[in-house]
């Protein structure tokens, strides 16, 4: 079966297509003909964190795609089933932190971009009926994270304001969809007119340029919540704009990892930082109902063929796009 598999170099020269042994399953295992399945920033991060020694390993956390075959034990799905990948193993209830042994699918093992794909049966879950196989593909990992940031751990509600710089962010749009089903105010920063533009389609009710001085710009505003993932290049200015008691959630560093924060200036405030990672099977099966419920879909920017895979790496490193890219199969 044809995969989008890493070996030989570092970083994205170590990207191919790769003939690699189609997976039997058995016992509680499924075996999923995979119809479409969605990139994100980890699988770039993953290209230079896999040893490139190592044998090829196959790329990916997102997907979805048609039952083909149950392990005998498998009773609660049947040949024909259409389903959506869990990206995550070893989180099945909601909790503070995962557990000891939770993995992002697509490194150490095995991931998602390939023909079929086998998994624990209890690690997929049914694909949303109002949803595209594109948009299904590219839904778990980025509306997971979204879902437990807003909702979870930044207990967001219709009375709040919630920020959210990077809007062009294939996770931000997700929380900019779900913070406007539930009634909030939103405000959006993105580096790219065009991208601000495309937010407030979606129901921005504020957009800023991310390099503009924001408490200029946002005079009168009081941000109770802001959903922080771009990092170094930002996370100061993201502190500087939450009102006095407000919460950060923090679960990316698309910029760099290490930030240098005035701890008085935080402790006067009575901020709140939370961190938050990917969310459990039960958070995505909440966010299922939450998207089913509220018609939201993903925002897909554009698809891929699996031959095209250096492009579609390269448009994501590039941060071209508007929410969620991805492959069809
Ligand atoms: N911990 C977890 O479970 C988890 C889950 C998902 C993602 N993540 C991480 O969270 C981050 C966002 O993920 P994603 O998949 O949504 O990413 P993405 O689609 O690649 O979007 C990242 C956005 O960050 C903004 N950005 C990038 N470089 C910037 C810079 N130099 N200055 C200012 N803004 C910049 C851009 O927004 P504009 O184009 O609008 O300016 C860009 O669209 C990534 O670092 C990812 O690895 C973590």
């Amino acid at each position: 079966m044809r995969a989008i598999v890493h070996e030989g170099k570092n970083g994205l020269e170590g990207l191919s297509i790769k003939d690699m042994k189609k997976p039997e399953v058995r016992g509680n295992q499924v075996l999923v003909r995979m119809k479409t399945f969605g990139l994100n920033r980890r699988d770039l991060a993953v290209t230079t964190l896999h040893d490139s020694d190592a044998e090829a390993l196959i790329l990916g956390s997102d997907g979805a795609g048609v039952i083909e075959s149950v392990g005998e034990s498998v009773s609660q799905w049947k040949v024909g089933d259409e389903v959506v990948l869990n990206p995550g193993s070893g989180w099945k209830h909601k909790s503070e932190a995962p557990p000891e042994g939770f993995e992002i699918v697509g490194l150490p093992d095995h991931g998602t971009f390939s023909e079929f794909v086998a998994v624990d049966s209890e690690h997929v879950e049914r694909k949303p009926t109002h949803l595209t196989w594109e948009e299904a593909g590219v839904l778990s990992l980025a509306a997971l994270t979204a879902y437990r940031a807003v909702f979870t751990r930044g207990k967001l509600t219709k009375d709040d304001t919630i920020m959210l710089p990077g809007i062009g962010s294939g996770v931000l749009t997700f929380a900019l969809k779900y913070a406007k089903a539930v009634g909030a105010r939103v405000i959006v920063t993105s580096r790219s007119e065009e991208k601000l533009e495309q937010a407030k389609q979606l129901g921005a009710d504020v957009a800023v340029q991310t390099e503009a001085d924001w408490n200029e710009e946002l005079k009168g505003e009081d941000v109770d919540l802001l959903i922080e993932s771009i990092g170094a290049a930002t996370f100061n200015k993201s502190l500087d704009i939450i009102r006095k008691g407000g919460t950060v959630v923090t679960f990316g560093a698309t910029t760099d990892d290490e930030v240098k924060i005035n701890i008085r200036k935080f402790f006067y405030g009575q901020y709140n930082l939370l961190g938050t990672t990917m969310g459990s099977a039960e958070e995505l099966r909440e966010m299922i109902s939450f998207i089913e419920e509220h018609n939201i879909k993903p925002e897909v920017d554009q698809m891929f063929a699996m031959d095209d895979y250096q492009q579609a790496f390269e448009y994501l490193r590039d941060t071209k796009n508007f929410g969620k890219i991805g492959f069809t199969v």
